[in-house]
């Protein structure tokens, strides 16, 4: 088995305002992406690694990961490229550096830090059992509010509010998470599609937050597995907080 992983770690962090870019802020003394290469490795699901590092910092995303290793304690297969632009532009560099592998592939977001082993095997197992896309979720837990278009654009309602549309059921609901796992080939052929129709991931309206969305996009079914809590994405203080104490709550 030869089955590489992406793991997105070039953002720069803007929400959580840290002076490091956010892959390499550390959670209990260890930087975000390390946390999350490592639980990807101890799945035994992962032997390739693909990180995508922000262009000022490949010498330092490539110094923090030097050491991990395998289930079986051999060192991975391990490439650090500079990201793009967009999460979106990121993917896409990972992709184009991944050598040859079993043709699936994984991408992971290194915000994640948490996500727990079992759900890389989850969505690698689904994978593997012919699932050209999977995605983790988690139900959601809060009530749903429909408003108007764009009513959110700047992350919060205008000041005097605006009209609501209507009550949304959240039962058939749920909120993605990664690794996101595909068929290599067919994740290839959505993010060429997406560039094809002129999106990059940089224009807010027409980006996909995610890979299963480009996937989606391109006329295929997603998969579902049982996500986990600890797979939540750091984008704030708040999260960066609620990590440290979901992390100290872990068996060592
Ligand atoms: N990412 C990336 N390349 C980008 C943007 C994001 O590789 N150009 C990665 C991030 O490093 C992160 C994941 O995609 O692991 C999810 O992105 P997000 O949580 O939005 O992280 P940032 O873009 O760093 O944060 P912000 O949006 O607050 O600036
Ligand atoms: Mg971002």
């Amino acid at each position: 088995m030869l089955r590489s992983a992406i793991l997105t770690a070039a953002g720069s962090g803007s929400r959580l305002g840290s002076t490091l870019p956010k892959a390499l802020v550390p959670l209990d003394g260890v930087p975000l992406l390390v946390h999350a290469a490592r639980r990807l490795l101890a799945s035994g699901e992962v032997t390739t690694l693909v990180v995508t590092a922000p262009a000022a910092h490949v010498d330092d995303v490539r110094a923090a990961l030097a050491g991990l290793t395998l289930p079986d304690g051999t060192p991975p297969a391990l490439t650090v490229v500079p990201g793009g632009a967009s999460r979106q532009a990121s993917v896409a560099a990972g992709l184009a550096a991944l050598p040859p592998g079993d043709g699936t592939v994984l991408v992971h977001d290194a915000a994640r830090a948490l996500t727990p082993p079992d759900v890389v095997a989850r969505v690698a197992r689904a994978v593997a059992a012919g699932h050209v896309a999977v995605t983790p979720l988690v139900p959601v837990v809060d009530s749903l509010q429909a408003v108007a278009d764009g009513a959110f654009a700047a992350g919060h309602l205008p000041v005097g509010g605006v009209p609501t549309l209507g009550a949304t059921p959240r039962t058939g609901l749920g909120i993605v998470q990664t690794p996101q796992g595909f068929d290599r080939a067919t994740l290839d052929a959505a993010h060429a599609a997406a560039r094809a129709a002129g999106v990059d991931g940089s224009d807010e309206a027409t980006a996909a937050t995610d890979d299963a969305t480009l996937v989606e996009r391109a006329g295929h079914r997603v998969h579902a597995v049982a996500g986990d809590e600890l797979a939540l994405k750091i984008t704030t203080r708040r999260d960066l907080a609620l990590a440290t104490l979901l992390l100290a709550d872990q068996p060592r």
